[in-house]
């Protein structure tokens, strides 16, 4: 875009605009990285066990840093984290906010797997191979950087298999947590459920113990469950959803169906339908993943929703869907009704009924 010497006013502002929303843009990972940084350091542990504001030159003697460095860039570190609402800072020193409580190591709701496993090189370095992928025949750019699809490599590669099983739980736990505050009614007259691709349980461990009525299964590829021990009401079974489910009156997808394109979808979403009752006799599944909306939504979530559709199609062969996207799914699958509750921050639980 050539400067002309008219309105050269406008267009120059015009311009640099231009110019720092791209710089925006390119510094973007400044953001992720540094929320990294600040976890792998227990920056946020150390404030809360300070137990009151923190000044920096106290921050800075306990972090395990070279205190050199420490002394001129954990100030420029706090300042970007500050500006991201990590942390406050009060005259007397550093304070967490709501989000960093979150990143304490020993809150049981701790986000800090999902941020350390997340930003690891193994699932970050993928983003590099996106341009290439458009041109090659690899299904994903996982596959393309580590030369097979994600749930594959997680099978021969055990630091890969704990992270994103440490990073899935985590968020799971957290999750399952308002889902049993929020959403009791979802789990009312049900005597099992099948928690089709469960994990290591995160998810089967809360609502086993929150419904001792309940017989709850988690169901998982086979390195996934090998080795983990159920309880009284809660077992694991190891397998392939696409061959078959285990029967139960309810099926549990969570973050599940925006692993998989629409077609593998219909395989996996077939496999469940023949594994509950009727309507009539109780049956459904329970779907938790992302409805994309920009109606209902700030901008904000709406953008971490776009966020999370362009990870699944850089991850794995998947993608976030819209509410018709959703409906198109289970009427071609044969479901009768479903109902979206918006109960789960970023997603919804989607009851499908057959
Ligand atoms: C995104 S994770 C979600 C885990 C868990 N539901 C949660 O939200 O915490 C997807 C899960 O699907 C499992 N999975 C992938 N392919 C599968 C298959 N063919 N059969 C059963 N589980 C599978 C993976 O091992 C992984 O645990």
């Amino acid at each position: 875009m050539a400067l002309s010497n008219t309105n050269v006013g406008d267009e120059t502002s015009e311009v640099l605009a231009a110019q720092a929303h791209i710089a925006n843009h390119v510094l973007n990972y400044v953001n992720s990285m540094s929320l990294k940084c600040a976890t792998q350091l227990g920056i946020p542990d150390i404030i809360h066990s300070h137990g009151r504001a923190m000044p920096l030159s106290d921050l800075i003697d306990a972090l395990p840093v070279n205190k050199a460095k420490g002394q001129e860039c954990i100030y420029r570190l706090m300042r970007i984290l500050i500006h991201a609402g990590f942390f406050i800072q009060e005259e007397e020193g550093y304070s967490l906010t709501p989000t960093s409580r979150l990143l304490l190591k020993d809150e049981p709701l701790s986000l800090a797997p999902f941020v350390l496993s997340q930003l690891d090189p193994l699932l970050v370095d993928p983003w590099q191979s996106l341009g290439e992928w458009f041109k090659n025949e690899d299904s994903t750019p996982f596959a393309t950087a580590h030369g097979k699809p994600l749930f594959e490599y997680a099978g021969d590669e055990p630091r890969l298999n704990r992270l994103f099983n440490e990073s899935m739980a985590s968020d799971a736990r957290l999750i399952t947590s308002v889902l049993i505050k929020n959403g009791k009614g979802i789990f009312e007259g049900l005597k099992s459920v099948v928690d089709v691709g469960g994990g290591t349980g995160a998810v089967g461990k809360a609502i086993s113990n929150a419904f001792p009525e309940l017989k709850y299964a988690v169901f998982d590829l086979p390195h996934v469950v090998e080795g983990l021990e159920g309880s009284n009401n809660l077992s694991y079974i190891g397998g392939d959803m696409f061959k078959s489910v285990p029967s139960a009156d309810a099926i549990f997808l969570k973050w599940i169906l925006h692993d998989w394109s629409d077609e593998d979808c219909v395989k996996i979403l077939k496999k469940c339908k023949e594994a509950i009752p009727s309507k009539e006799n109780g049956g459904k599944l329970i779907v938790i993943d992302i409805v994309i909306d920009n109606k209902n939504r700030d901008d904000k979530s709406f953008e971490t929703q776009l966020f999370s559709d362009v990870l699944m199609m850089v991850h794995v062969s998947g993608k976030e869907r819209s509410e018709q996207e959703w409906a198109k799914l289970f009427s071609d699958v044969g479901f009768s009704d479903y109902k979206i509750s918006p109960i789960l921050g970023l997603r919804s639980v989607i009851e499908v009924y057959p």
